[in-house]
């Protein structure tokens, strides 16, 4: 075990997505971890700090400096490097497209399922040596997502309590013509990297809880906001503005976080241990 230091370790863990680079850089009782897995790099360094008064694990899923691209998101590396440290809770914060009037730009989002629309990623640990298959009716723990719902709604917050979230492969943004096939499958918004981040988390014994933000519409609502054209500026911009609300949502969830929470267990507890006590390389 790389960390038996208890200030190393920490029961819930959060995956910042676009926009969200930092967290506890400055704050007195953060450490900064650069965590060996056994699949390679992490995306960036491992910051745990206290948030809400507990102790809280980030990483930035796209690199502090935005260099690393969906498809090419070292998932297992990230998932593995939170279990190590203990993480029983992930909380991911994601920027997504909207495909649905009930999560328009602007809106905070708490999706339940998810379509998957990937390809070539390498998405389970039970691929080499030991062979499971993970119960995935529920990609997303269903008390996790209650607790977030409950906390949105005493905040005040605008938000969607539910939504499927197609993940597309990018890193280009969708045709017309797959915006509204995914609408007519039931999708309501569009991401690049919900998956999969959100089942590895699961066949590690973490409860995954998401937070997206709609940044942008990829459906002409007729209300003149296609004409300003969907572009990674765009995205970026929304988020920037939108940051303090997104963070001050995620430190109001993990507030209301008991204690005490036990993730869904859906692969045995002896196999999760023996993905991590795989050996580990740089
Ligand atoms: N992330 C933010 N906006 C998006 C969109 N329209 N499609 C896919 N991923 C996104």
């Amino acid at each position: 075990d790389q960390i038996s230091d208890q200030s190393q370790r920490a029961r819930i863990g959060i995956v910042g997505g676009s926009g969200l680079y930092r967290l506890f850089d400055d704050a007195p009782d953060a450490v900064e971890l650069d965590i060996l897995t056994p699949y390679g790099p992490t995306s960036s360094p491992v910051t745990i700090g206290t948030m809400a008064g507990k102790r809280v694990a980030f990483l930035t899923r796209h690199g502090r400096d935005h260099s690393v691209a969906p498809h090419l998101i070292n998932y297992r590396a990230n998932v593995w490097a939170l279990a190590s440290l203990g993480v029983r809770a992930v909380l991911s914060s994601s920027a997504v497209g909207s495909i649905s009037s009930e999560h328009a730009p602007g809106a905070l989002i708490v999706p339940d399922q998810i379509i998957d629309r990937t390809h070539g990623r390498r998405d389970t640990f039970f691929d080499e040596g030991e062979v499971q298959h993970l119960p995935f009716a529920e990609p997303f723990d269903p008390a996790l997502r209650a607790i977030a719902n409950s906390t949105l709604e005493a905040i005040g917050e605008t938000f969607a309590p539910t939504a499927t979230a197609v993940i597309i492969q990018g890193p280009r943004f969708s045709s017309r013509a797959e915006a509204e096939w995914f609408r007519s499958a039931g999708g309501h918004i569009v991401n690049m990297t919900l998956y999969p981040e959100v089942a590895l988390a699961a066949e590690l014994g973490m409860g995954a809880l998401n937070l997206s933000f709609a940044t942008d519409s990829d459906i002409d609502e007729g209300d003149g906001a296609e004409g300003e054209g969907l572009s990674a500026d765009l995205v970026f911009v929304r988020l920037r503005e939108a940051q303090p609300r997104i963070i001050a949502a995620i430190e109001s969830i993990i507030a209301a976080l008991p204690d005490d929470y036990e993730p869904p267990r859906p692969i045995a507890a002896d196999a999760v241990a023996r993905v991590l006590a795989r050996p580990v390389s740089s």
